[in-house]
């Protein structure tokens, strides 16, 4: 599913920059090479950021070893 739609910036390429580093937006942006042009997907990346970060936190150190 796309939550940039402008830049076509997938869920998943959002969960792969949260994993090199990005929490906020504009990370999100530099990570897969992209600049914002409207900014309506600001919300959508926020929460993805919000909730992939609450997964990761919530797993076990092992699983996240596996990755
Ligand atoms: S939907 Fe992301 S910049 Fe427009």
């Amino acid at each position: 599913m796309y939550l940039c739609i402008c830049q076509a910036i997938r869920e998943r390429d959002v969960d792969a920059a949260i994993r090199a580093g990005a929490r906020k937006p504009s990370d999100v942006f530099r990570a897969c090479g992209k600049n914002p042009q409207c900014g309506s997907c600001a919300c959508d990346l926020r929460q993805r950021i919000a909730q992939t970060m609450a997964h990761e936190e919530a797993r076990p150190p092992s699983l996240m070893a596996a990755d």
